[in-house]
């Protein structure tokens, strides 16, 4: 039998994510994943979150990495600027049925997280349905996603 890859799985942070992010990418190694740092690499109570979250929404639009996480203080200016990049289908998750329908159904490969808003524990469980789950890819799903595609393409 092949022995899966390590998948590979983007995570960034603004100040307001900071240390949820160590947090996470601690948790995705002791899960066997390999956490790829597109920033903020120290706390800066002043950077902004669009210099970190695009570098990564552009790094899983190219398949870079498998997935990402983008963590701000809310989970929404990161969900705002990662859905600008083409290809790129980010939602602000604080919910376990979310997570993992928002991959089955919507092929979402950006989860949001809010640093202020959702504990440590809580944003594992997320993450952990948000990587594990699979899009389903039923006809239904295709022409919705195409309808979105047509879109970004104009
Ligand atoms: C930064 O203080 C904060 O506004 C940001 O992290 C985020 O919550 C934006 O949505």
């Amino acid at each position: 039998m092949q022995k899966e890859r390590i998948k590979r799985i983007g995570i960034c942070a603004d100040h307001g994510g900071f240390e949820l992010k160590g947090s996470i990418a601690s948790f995705l190694i002791a899960n066997h994943f390999e956490p790829v740092d597109f920033g903020a690499f120290k706390l800066d109570e002043a950077d902004d979150y669009p210099d970190f979250v695009i570098p990564l929404a552009k790094a899983v639009a190219a398949a870079e990495v498998f997935r990402g996480i983008a963590i701000c203080g809310s989970g929404v200016g990161a969900c705002i600027a990662a859905n600008k990049v083409s290809c790129v289908r980010a939602a602000l998750i604080n919910d376990n049925f979310s997570a993992h329908q928002g991959v089955e159904d919507d092929d979402m490969n950006l989860i949001c997280l809010g640093g202020r808003v959702t504990g440590y524990a809580s944003a594992e469980e997320l993450v952990l349905s948000f990587l594990n789950a699979k899009f389903i890819g039923a006809e239904r799903h295709i022409r919705r996603l195409r309808k979105i595609q047509d879109l970004e393409r104009k």
